[in-house]
């Protein structure tokens, strides 16, 4: 659970960094698992864009702590913290980036969609060789619009951004850099503006997706709006997928039963 302070620290800024929250033999489980999702990847699909990014969803029986892992209490008690009680789990996801740099973007366009996510790299990083950068605050109006204003020279599928050769590359926006060792674990808001640099063959992240059960007419527009990005998403990525396997809960879960249903009912399933 975060403590008050941290609490603070993430609504003021949009991130926080968890220390040693993973333990060497969960990392293990990790990055076998992830090995095995890989090994898919590479076989169905090609590596993206200047990101030369991988990118799959691990919800299936060969990846069977990846594909439980929303569930777990260190993650869902995090997010329910944040999410006012009501997190719903909607993704275990992959990545394998070759390319030296990911450009700025925010995870989310949608208005009045309130969610996370968890970041887990599977080896530690530093500001030159590929860890997170975030724009402190940009997930809050009027930062997180103003910063499209900045001219970057590229972007993978932001199409409100200006980008031109001109413009700023990864590494000239003023961003704070975080470090990150194994077993440390970066929770950041979808709308929070974030980017990476530096990065070689093979960075890997794991990443757990949640949002607030949505209620009101705007939270399920902006749902519904982050349906049609997601089959976007899928569109380049096709291995995004939840597999029938997590989604028929043969274990009878009933938070994973109560999240089918809603992901069902705003039209993710
Ligand atoms: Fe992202």
């Amino acid at each position: 659970m975060l403590s008050k302070q941290d609490m603070t620290h993430y609504e003021i800024f949009g991130f926080i960094l968890m220390k040693n929250m993973l333990d060497q033999k969960e990392i293990q489980v990790m990055t076998s698992e992830f090995e095995t999702g890989l090994t898919r990847a590479e076989n169905q699909t090609e590596r993206t864009s200047f990101r030369k990014q991988l990118n799959w969803w691990n919800m299936g029986p060969d990846t069977p702590y990846l594909a439980s892992i929303l569930e777990q209490d260190k993650f869902l008690d995090i997010a329910n913290q944040v999410l006012e009680g009501e997190a719903i789990g909607s993704f275990s996801s992959a990545n394998s980036f070759s390319g030296n740099r990911t450009d700025w973007h925010p995870d989310t366009q949608a208005k009045h969609w309130k969610g996370l996510k968890f970041g887990v790299y599977l080896q530690s990083l530093n500001e030159n060789t590929g860890a997170l950068r975030v724009i402190p605050g940009s997930h809050k109006e009027p930062l997180h619009s103003d910063f499209k204003k900045i001219r970057l020279k590229e972007s993978f599928n932001i199409s409100e951004m200006k980008t031109d050769s001109g413009g700023l590359d990864v590494n000239e926006i003023p961003a704070y850099n975080t470090r990150i060792e194994l077993g440390d674990v970066i929770m950041f808001d979808n709308h929070l503006w974030h980017g990476s640099y530096g990065g070689s063959e093979d960075r890997r992240l794991v990443t757990l997706g949640y949002f607030k059960n949505p209620k009101t007419k705007e939270e399920l527009a902006s749902a519904v709006q982050a349906v049609q990005q997601e089959k976007q998403a899928r569109a380049t990525f096709p291995l995004l997928a939840r597999h029938p396997e997590w989604t028929n809960n043969k274990g009878n879960n009933k938070t994973r039963q109560f999240w089918i249903d809603r992901l069902k009912y705003i039209g993710y399933i």
